[in-house]
């Protein structure tokens, strides 16, 4: 578990179990357990089941999935984006009542099953569930202030992104600088303003610069201002960025791909707390945080010599990690489904929900180009639409690079002679056995986690438990 126990179970979260269940014996057994412990227990048999009833209550869905069956697919997917819902299975349960809600549920537990798994399941998903609604609210809400802030909310669900979340929210209060690793379009900016909405200097102005995408000479006049006439064409004075941020937060993206000059007069400016315009001799203060993104791994520049390893240090007081989509493939269809919403509104389009054809595809697919990728990809499908459900075939479509792709990530990763378990006389304890296969089968499906979790057998939560700790602070 990411969060520390009590982290998010603060007493104000609904305490609200939804039993829905054709067994009066399981509903009395799950009063009988949860009630004592402060729980409200509502139940719903079959007959008497309204999907749009349970919607506004507050709480977590333990539900027997043959009765989701009778219910209407899509009103089962739009209430678990409100509730978190739990699958509570019999053994005679057909596996296909299981399979049709598997991207939808939180969990999956299949009897014979401990009341207090049960429990463990419950806070969970309530914790889970917690965090997600309050940042897409919060988020929204905060952008309104926030110079240069689009109005997209933040968008997550697995461990991994609400962890990078949460110590984006908790160094957000300090005032260190503060450096965020990610892959091309994991949502660097994204996170970089959230930790500025978040921060005191939320009312201040918050300025990003592209530090690839400007001129080299024209850089340094841009970040720390000019005097008038202190170079061809500086007809007026001008104040650089750090001096517009000032009270507020300047985002340098890409530093990575700064000039060996600019790398020092930068460092000169952390170390100083004050700028000097070009052309000028006087040192003026600045108070702004500074939060820098790279795309490259910087301990390689670091080591080659391209990039400076003390101003590396000033930049990355505190750092923060955001995973490449594929090591979070919880995130894909909660982004998709936002990015399906926006885009359906703006176009005018008829895609309201994605075929599961879609959905698997969206599942494996590789993404390098992460949530960029993945929103230009749905963007493009919902433009191309001309039915409510987006078929896999109005990705290939719209996006013809999404082919190659796809095979490629079909292709096996390893050899089958990857997977050797060394016997040196010592036998190796079973968790470490599971631990190298599941990993090995990890790598084989090419990295996509729920596939192999269906192969395996078990459920993507299990999966992950048994897969070797992830280093997150890894470049
Ligand atoms: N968690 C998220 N929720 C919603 N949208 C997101 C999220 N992460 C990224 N995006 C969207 O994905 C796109 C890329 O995000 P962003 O520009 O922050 O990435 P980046 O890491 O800065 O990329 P680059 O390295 O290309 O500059 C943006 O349109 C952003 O709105
Ligand atoms: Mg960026």
């Amino acid at each position: 578990m990411m969060f520390s126990e009590n982290e998010f179970s603060n007493s104000t979260l609904p305490r609200r179990v939804i039993v829905i269940n054709d067994s009066e014996d399981s509903i009395d057994l799950m009063r009988a357990f949860f009630q004592p412990k402060k729980y409200t227990v509502s139940s719903f048999r079959r007959a008497e089941l309204d999907l749009t009833k349970i919607e506004p209550l507050s709480g977590v869905v333990l539900a027997d999935p043959r009765i989701l069956q009778h219910q209407d697919a899509e009103s089962v997917r739009i209430l678990s984006q409100t509730l978190p819902i739990i699958l509570v299975v019999e053994p005679e349960t057909d596996e296909k009542a299981i399979t049709d809600f598997s991207y939808t549920v939180f969990e999956t537990l299949r009897k014979p099953i401990s009341f207090l798994e049960i429990l463990a399941s419950v806070e969970r998903a309530q914790q889970t569930h917690s965090l997600t609604p309050h940042i897409e609210n919060g988020v929204s809400e905060q952008t309104k202030v926030v110079e240069m802030t689009s109005n997209n909310p933040i968008v997550g669900n697995s461990p991994k992104f609400l962890l990078a979340l949460e110590v984006a929210k908790r160094v957000a209060r300090s005032s260190a600088n503060i450096f965020i690793f990610g892959e091309s379009g994991t949502g660097k900016e994204v996170i970089a303003r959230f930790i500025h909405s978040e921060s005191s200097r939320k009312d201040g102005p918050f300025i990003a610069i592209n530090s690839s995408a400007i001129p080299e000479n024209l850089l340094e006049s841009e970040l720390f201002g000019h005097a008038k006439g202190s170079f061809t064409g500086a007809h007026e004075k001008k104040i650089g960025l750090f001096e517009e941020a000032e009270g507020g937060t300047l985002f340098l993206d890409e530093i990575g791909d700064l000039s060996a000059p600019l790398q020092a007069k930068l460092l000169r400016v952390l170390q100083e707390k004050k700028i000097q315009r070009v052309g000028e001799n006087v040192l003026r203060p600045f108070n702004a945080r500074v939060i820098s993104a790279t795309h490259k791994n910087l301990s390689r520049e670091i080591q080659d010599g391209r990039f400076r390893e003390d101003l590396f240090y000033r930049l990355n007081v505190i750092p923060v990690a955001l995973p490449p989509l594929r090591e979070r493939r919880d995130d894909i269809l909660p982004l998709a489904e936002a990015f399906l919403r926006k885009f359906a509104a703006i176009n005018d389009s008829p895609a309201r929900v994605f075929s599961e054809d879609a959905i698997k595809f969206m599942l494996e697919y590789s993404w390098r180009g992460n949530v960029r990728e993945l929103e230009n990809a749905v963007e493009r499908a919902v433009v191309m639409a001309t039915k409510p459900k987006i078929d896999h075939s109005d990705f290939l479509i719209s996006n013809p690079d999404l082919t190659l792709e796809v095979v490629e990530n079909h292709a096996p990763a390893t050899k089958d002679s990857d997977f050797v378990v060394h016997y040196d006389g010592h036998l190796l304890p079973l968790q470490d056995v599971v631990q190298k296969y599941v990993e090995y089968a990890v790598a084989k499906n090419g990295g996509a986690k729920c596939k192999t979790a269906r192969v395996l057998g078990i459920d993507r939560k299990t999966l992950h438990k048994r897969m070797p700790p992830a280093d997150v602070y890894a470049n």
